[in-house]
């Protein structure tokens, strides 16, 4: 089998070689591509060396799937290229994600929603996969009402820039900037950009994204992104309404059963999820779960995950698997 890799030389691109290998790809033939700038360059796959090549080059192999994480703009301009070759395209950029003919999928959660004959699937947002992760079997008991959620993300949701920079500053050298302000020592409540209506484009989608993925166009989400000089995973503060009034002994049952979801949750030993515990875990971790006694039918939750793994290459590469299996 062949599978392209748009973005082979990116954070996430580095990741998704790695999960590939560990999820049994290691055998595939591998086709790295990545922008004009890094042809030619080499990258390694299953302790193999492999040429990147442009993108048009993958195009014309015609590989079974193509996975991207190289930013929309070459998704729009690309995927559906691949699709006319017949490759199955699983994008990770938000390019596709709000189209109402593309699924939009968590395979633990919905992966029934792709067709037969889908041949672009979008991968969501970090941010989002790991709340909904979390939200997915409460909402099936109780339906969700209303979410509030802040998030404190890590740098390497921005790409290799970022980390770049991160670096840099503690270095004390001089560098290329990927955010409006130094992060070190620093936090901005700033992911994506300003929309009119004040919230920013990663806020946007955790409500957007949510909605389609729990299959539930009335929960309303009101959300904080906050950028923290963090490697290692996202954390999100979720408190969340329900319809329905819920025991505690169950919201435990309902996260312990969720496949990918581990609760880590003992205040008597300092036990919480945090993004050093999390760090190339491909699984969700819930912690800090308490009743909000501020009004009824209300529950707070911590959610950490590597938004490398499970926010990007475990769940694109999960979604692989699954149409490979099938
Ligand atoms: P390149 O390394 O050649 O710039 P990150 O998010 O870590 O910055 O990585 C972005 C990835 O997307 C890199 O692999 C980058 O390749 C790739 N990329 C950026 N722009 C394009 C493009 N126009 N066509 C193909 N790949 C691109």
């Amino acid at each position: 089998m062949k599978i392209a890799l748009v973005g082979a030389t990116g954070l996430v691109g580095g990741v998704m070689r790695k999960v590939l290998e560990e999820r049994g790809f290691g055998d595939c033939e591998l086709i790295p591509a990545a922008s004009a700038r890094s042809v030619g360059k080499k990258v390694t796959f299953a302790g193999k060396v492999c040429n990147v090549v442009s993108v048009e080059e993958a195009i014309e192999q015609a590989p079974e799937y193509a996975i991207f994480s190289a930013g929309s703009g070459p998704s729009l301009q690309y995927a559906p290229l691949f699709a006319q070759k017949g490759t199955v395209v699983i994008d990770n950029s938000s390019a596709w994600r709000s189209d109402p003919d593309i699924p939009l999928v968590v395979p633990e959660i919905n992966g029934d929603v792709i067709r037969p004959a889908d041949h672009i699937i979008a991968n969501p947002n970090c941010s989002t996969i790991q709340m909904v992760m979390a939200l997915a079997p409460l909402h099936k008991r109780y339906r969700i009402k209303r979410i509030v959620v802040s998030t404190y993300q890590s740098i390497t949701g921005t790409g290799m820039k970022a980390v770049n920079q991160l670096a840099k500053e503690r270095a004390g050298e001089p560098c290329d900037m990927a955010y409006p302000y130094q992060i070190d020592m620093n936090l901005f409540p700033h992911g994506g950009t300003f929309e009119e209506n004040g919230y920013t484009t990663e806020e946007t989608k955790l409500l957007n994204e949510t909605r389609k993925i729990l299959r539930d166009n009335e929960i309303g989400v009101s959300a904080t992104v906050v950028r923290v000089p963090v490697t290692g995973g996202h954390s999100e503060s979720v408190n969340v309404e329900f319809y329905e009034d819920f025991e505690m002994s169950e919201v435990y049952d309902l996260l312990n059963n969720m496949p990918g979801v581990v609760v880590q949750d003992n205040p008597a030993e300092n036990l919480y999820p945090m993004p050093l515990f999390a760090k190339d875990k491909d699984e969700v971790f819930v912690g800090r779960i308490r009743r909000d006694f501020s009004q009824p039918k209300t529950l707070n939750l911590w959610v950490v995950a590597d938004n490398l793994r499970k926010g990007a290459a475990t769940n694109a590469i999960q979604i692989m698997q699954m149409l490979v299996n099938r």
